[in-house]
């Protein structure tokens, strides 16, 4: 039997300190990695996906020490590294797969990658082919499409990739790549995706220039270990905003929340609902914007979600189809085909699960329609092994008339294990 999430209609009070985030995370074992000398970590989302980021570069020999959100990279550079005598394993996370293979590719070891179940049916080939047009040299199921993959590290060349989507983990591997490849690299982006490794390379003191959606990076440039500090995870903090929107009778402080504008649609979308909420950017000492969102509980109206806001708040869909439900009219999710290729996908579940609440929602080719306000009831939900279609189900059995039971809450630690702690500490029934 799975979890029961017997909640009863509470009003949430509260202040929220948000995990960090999950983006950042990874990027900063990634980069302090491939970087000469040591690098600190503050903030570190100590969760599943950021775990198996840690644990593929111990493999490669880094020195790796974690104390709870404090982490200390120890890396002689990508140089350096050790050929793994295992196979490295990246879980449930495409960030580590996608990026890794970016990194691996221009490195001089050898090594296989694979992943969990998800994993294993998530493309792959949309960081292997530009990836081989610079030289890399992957062996994989369909064409390298799927892991397993063997990757042999090799010298690369630059490349002018045109993305045919709008994806930070591709952008990322071909970034990562084109760091230790001979020549200037050009990516230009359909939509901007979120910037975190281009902030970040900047941060360990590479020369990157960003104009619009155009990207360039000269290869050949050096890392250097330097201290990172993680800001909040949106992404996580997503959860308490609509919590705090649809609960009635709720008010929410979430502290340590980024505010990096790629990430930020959340925000945009539950300002055009109508939600009550104050957002303080106050200065920080990231190399990425943070503050403190108030949110408190409001009437709600319907909207339409597309364009370049899709790629701002990609993983919080689940959620915002939650909110849509409470809202006054329809709201017309669209343009966001790449729901289908997330952890599962997202468009089925999202539609299959709320349904069963009672709620008025469409599934369609790019995305979902809504109709509100509808009340909830409980109901048998599955989370598809999803932490994000988990958490969307925990948040919805707040405002159920009965319970809900979720079978699967373990994925939840993909992303934010601590969700069930904090969103107790907040719970007012
Ligand atoms: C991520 C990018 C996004 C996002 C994922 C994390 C990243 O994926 O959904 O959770 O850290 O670069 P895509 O690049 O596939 O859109």
């Amino acid at each position: 039997m799975g979890k029961i999430l017997d909640y009863a209609q509470p009003s949430l009070q509260g202040t929220l300190r948000i995990p960090g985030d999950k983006s950042v995370s990874h990027r900063s074992i990634m980069f302090g990695a491939i970087g000469e000398g040591t690098t600190t970590v503050e903030g570190f989302l100590q969760s599943d996906d950021c775990l198996a980021t840690i644990d593929c570069f111990s493999k490669l020999g880094v020195e790796i020490s974690v104390d709870g959100e404090s982490v200390q990279i120890k890396s002689d550079g990508i140089g350096a590294w050790q050929e793994p005598r295992e196979i490295l394993y990246t879980g449930n996370s495409g960030t580590t797969t996608r990026l890794m293979l970016g990194i691996l590719a221009g490195s001089n070891v050898s090594s296989v990658l694979i992943g969990d179940e998800s994993i294993q049916k998530r493309p792959m080939k949309r960081v292997t082919a530009p990836l081989k047009q610079m030289g890399a040299h992957f062996i994989g199921r369909e064409d390298a499409q799927f892991t397993p993959i063997a990757v042999e590290g090799t010298k690369l060349n630059a490349i002018h990739y045109q993305m045919p989507v709008a994806s930070a983990q591709v952008k990322s591997a071909i970034l990562l790549a084109a760091l230790h490849a001979e020549g200037e690299t050009v990516v230009e982006e359909m939509e901007t995706s979120r910037d975190h490794t281009e902030k970040m390379l900047q941060h360990f003191g590479a020369e990157i220039s960003v104009d619009n959606k155009t990207i360039r990076l000269k290869g050949g440039q050096k890392l250097h270990g330097t201290h990172v500090v993680v800001p909040g995870d949106i992404s996580s903090a997503a959860f308490f905003l609509v919590a705090g929107a649809i609960v009635p009778n709720s008010k929410l402080t979430l502290t340590n929340v980024g505010l990096n504008k790629t990430r930020t649609g959340i925000i945009d979308v539950l300002q055009a609902m109508g939600a009550k909420m104050s957002i303080n950017d106050s200065d920080n000492n990231s190399h990425e914007e943070m503050g403190t969102i108030g949110i408190e509980s409001s009437s709600l109206k319907g909207t339409e979600i597309g364009g370049d806001l899709i790629p701002r708040l990609i993983d919080e869909i689940p959620v915002i189809a939650l909110l849509a439900t409470q809202a006054e009219g329809k709201t017309i999710i669209k343009n966001a085909e790449e729901l289908k290729v997330k952890e599962t996908n997202r468009i089925d579940a999202v539609v299959n699960e709320l349904k069963k609440l009672g709620a008025n929602i469409t599934a369609t080719d790019d995305g979902m329609i809504i109709e509100g306000p509808t009340p909830l009831h409980g109901g048998d939900l599955t989370s598809y092994g999803d932490h994000r279609i988990g958490m969307m189900a925990a948040i919805a059995s707040l405002i159920t008339s009965s319970p809900v039971t979720l079978d699967d809450t373990a994925c939840i630690a993909v992303s934010y294990p601590t969700f069930f702690e904090q969103l107790d500490s907040v719970r007012n029934s």
